[in-house]
Parts: structure tokens; sequence; C-alpha cells
């Protein structure tokens, strides 16, 4: 370190500063660098992500993961649904941590059984598969947190979605938060155009990510509850459509709650712009689905992406790596997980 100060002070040798100057200003680069060599050293630097965050430490990262992710999907085509949801509900609640990843323990209550996850999110066998292999090329190197980001993209390709350049250097939580997760970060499907917008501002994100983000229910399966409201009560609903859901989802709340119908009716296993020509149609599954087409703006991005695949995909790759920027722990804090269900002992 003074070394390093002593090497850059030389230019100051052939300049015409005066002694007193001299030392005021190698005081003050001095404090410069300590004081930045400090906030490197605890974290609290402003950390950004970033793509090539891996490329020394772990370039194999994306093939392991991907790998995996294609397996997977080729068992199952709605894995690759229930795996983007999760990245989603992680950084909803706390920012991008791996926070969801925590399971229950007789002493720590996490946000696997909160309402918008309890009976509904899946795919954390995978994303063990996922970890571990990635341990075996490179031990105790990449988050749980970066995993989750790199499955999202990795999930979306494989349903024939876009790409983007994911960011990465997330750091993984040492706690979660059952009450954040139960208590509206997440959007509910009874969710007013309103409460929607509001609830992604409050991570930073604008109606316009809002829009081009629920495009992600043009893949994966919703349950009876998130969708009997909708079907039996809302005007804003296709006739057909609305007897259709409700052959399969009793009126009744607790009688096949958990019976399952596609968010989107036309091509449920694969990532396009059929979600927006369904709301255009009135075919939407979620009550907040159907809401996007009440506003002026956000019913107006509905329409372009309806006629317009490729706008969607740009868009949505965007919001993506929007989404995955939200308040991540970077630098010291935090810490790299070595089983993504627990924290280091
Ligand atoms: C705009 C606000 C949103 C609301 C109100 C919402 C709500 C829901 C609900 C209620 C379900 C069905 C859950 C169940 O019944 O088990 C669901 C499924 C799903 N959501 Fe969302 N969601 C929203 C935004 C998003 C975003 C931003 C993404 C990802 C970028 C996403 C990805 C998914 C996927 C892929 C599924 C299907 C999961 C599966 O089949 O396992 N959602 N969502
Ligand atoms: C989660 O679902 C299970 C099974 O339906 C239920 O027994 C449990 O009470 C739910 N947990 C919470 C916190 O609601
Ligand atoms: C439909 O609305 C009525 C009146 O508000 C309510 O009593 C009923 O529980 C609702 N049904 C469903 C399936 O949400």
């Amino acid at each position: 370190m003074l070394l390093y100060i002593n090497g850059n002070l030389s230019f100051f040798k052939h300049s015409l500063l005066t002694h007193s100057d001299k030392m005021a200003a190698s005081t003050t680069i001095a404090f410069a660098l300590i004081a930045c060599t400090l906030c490197f050293m605890s974290g609290t630097s402003l950390a950004r992500l970033t793509p090539n965050f891996y490329s020394k430490t772990c370039p194999q990262v994306f093939e392991v993961v991907g790998s995996v992710v294609r397996a997977a999907v080729s068992r199952e085509r709605r894995m690759g649904a229930s795996l983007l949801r999760l990245h989603f509900h992680d950084c909803f609640v706390n920012g991008c941590d791996a926070s969801i990843l925590l399971d229950d323990t007789p002493t720590f209550r996490g946000e696997k059984t909160a309402a918008p996850n309890n009976n509904s999110v899946r795919g954390f066998d995978v994303i063990d598969m996922i970890k571990s292999n990635v341990e075996r090329v490179c031990p105790g190197v990449v988050s749980c947190a970066d995993i989750l980001a790199i499955t999202a993209l990795k999930s979306v390709v494989a349903l024939g979605g876009p790409t983007w350049e994911v960011k990465l250097g997330r750091r993984d939580s040492k706690t979660a938060s059952f009450s954040a997760a139960n208590g509206g970060a997440i959007p509910s499907p009874q969710s007013s155009l309103t409460n929607l917008i509001n609830t992604f501002r409050a991570v930073g994100l604008s109606a316009h990510d809002m829009v081009a983000l629920s495009g992600a229910h043009t893949i994966g399966q919703a349950r009876c509850t998130s969708f009997r409201a909708h079907v039996y009560n809302d005007s804003n609903i296709d006739s057909l459509f609305a007897i259709l859901r409700q052959s399969n989802c009793p009126r009744s709340p607790g009688s096949g709650d958990n019976n399952l119908a596609p968010l989107d009716i036309s091509t449920p296993t694969r990532f396009d712009n059929h979600y927006y020509k369904n709301l255009i149609m009135h075919q939407g599954l979620l009550h907040s689905d159907q809401q996007l087409l009440s506003g002026g703006f956000t019913g107006s991005l509905v329409e372009r992406y309806s006629v317009n695949p490729m706008s969607f995909r740009v868009d949505f790759a965007a919001a993506m790596v929007n989404m995955g920027d939200i308040r991540p722990l970077t630098g010291a804090n935090g810490e790299i997980r070595k089983n993504c269900r627990v924290v280091n002992s």
C-alpha cells in the first residue's frame, strides 16, 4: 500500500508545487486510497453486478447450469416455468439473495410456506442438482442467488424465449423473511392494476417492466385457488373461457383448490407472446393478468406485444436484467452458501 502511494506520487517530483502543497496532495491521495481499500474490504463499496463476474473463477458455470436445466425441462416442460418463477419470488422479497431457498427448521421460519409460495413454488430439487454440479467444478465460488438468475435465463431459453446478458456477483443471505414474503412484497392474483404498478415500483421496477415481466405467464400453470374468483365473479372475461376454466375448478373454496390450469390457454410450454393475445381476447387466467388491459399505458403495451413478438422479447430480456438487479448482496455482505437450503455454519 505504501509502495503504491509512493509510486503514484513520483510525478510530484517534476511539478512546481511547494513542499506544503505536495504534503496536502499526498495526504489526500493516501486517504482516498485507504478509504477505498477499507470500503472494498468491508463490502460497502458500490459493488455492481457484472456479466463477467465468474469469467476467471468459474467460466463453466453457464454450461453446467444450462445442461441441468435442459435435462429437467425435457423431463417436464413446466419445470422451466417453475424455475423462472423462483428467481422472481426471490428478488421481490428483500432482493435477489436466494432467501427463498432456505428450508424451515424447528427454530427458523423461511419463505417457503408464505401464502404466495405454499403449495405453489417448486423446482428446489433441480436447484440442488445444479448447485452440486457447480460445486463439483468450482467449489465455494458461485452463489445460490446467481444460480437462480442463470437458471431463470436458461429456462426461458430452453422454452424458446429470448436470451440476455445475465449480471452476476450476488451473494446469499443468512436470513429470510416469512413476513415480507407473506405480506404483500409478492403481488397477489387479486391485485388491481394500481396494486401491480405499486408492488413493482416498491422494488424499483417500472410499469413498463411490469407489463413485460408479466409475459412470463406465457408458460406454466396456476391452481384453482388462484383463479377461482376471476372465472366465477369477474365480468371482463370471455364467457366460454370462464365456463371452460370453471369445469375443473369447483366454485366452493376448499374443493379442488390445487387443480391446475395453464396460464396461457394456447401454448403453455412455449415462451412466446400468446399471453398478450389471450388478454386481448379476455382469456387471461388470473384477475391480475386481465388488469393489464384496463389501463391506457399498460393496455397499449399489451396491444403492442400481442402483435410484435420481437418487441416483447427485447423488453422482457431488459426487464429480467432490471429484476435481477433488485437489492443484491455484494462485496463482503452475505456469503456463498455451500448448500442452497441452509446457511453456512
Ligand atoms: C405481475 C404480477 C404477478 C402476479 C400477480 C403473479 C401471480 C401468479 C400466480 C397466482 C401464479 C399461480 C400460482 C399457483 O396457483 O400456484 C403464477 C404463476 C407463475 N408466475 Fe406469476 N405473477 C406475477 C408476475 C410474474 C413474474 C414477474 C414472473 C417471472 C418473471 C412470473 C412467473 C410465473 C410463472 C412462470 C408461473 C407458473 C409457475 C409454474 O407453473 O410452476 N410471474 N403467478
Ligand atoms: C401450507 O400448506 C400446508 C398444506 O396445505 C398447510 O397444512 C399449512 O398450514 C400451510 N402453511 C401456512 C403457513 O399457511
Ligand atoms: C363472488 O362474489 C360474491 C359476492 O361478493 C362472494 O360472496 C363469493 O364468495 C365470490 N365467489 C368467488 C368464487 O370468489
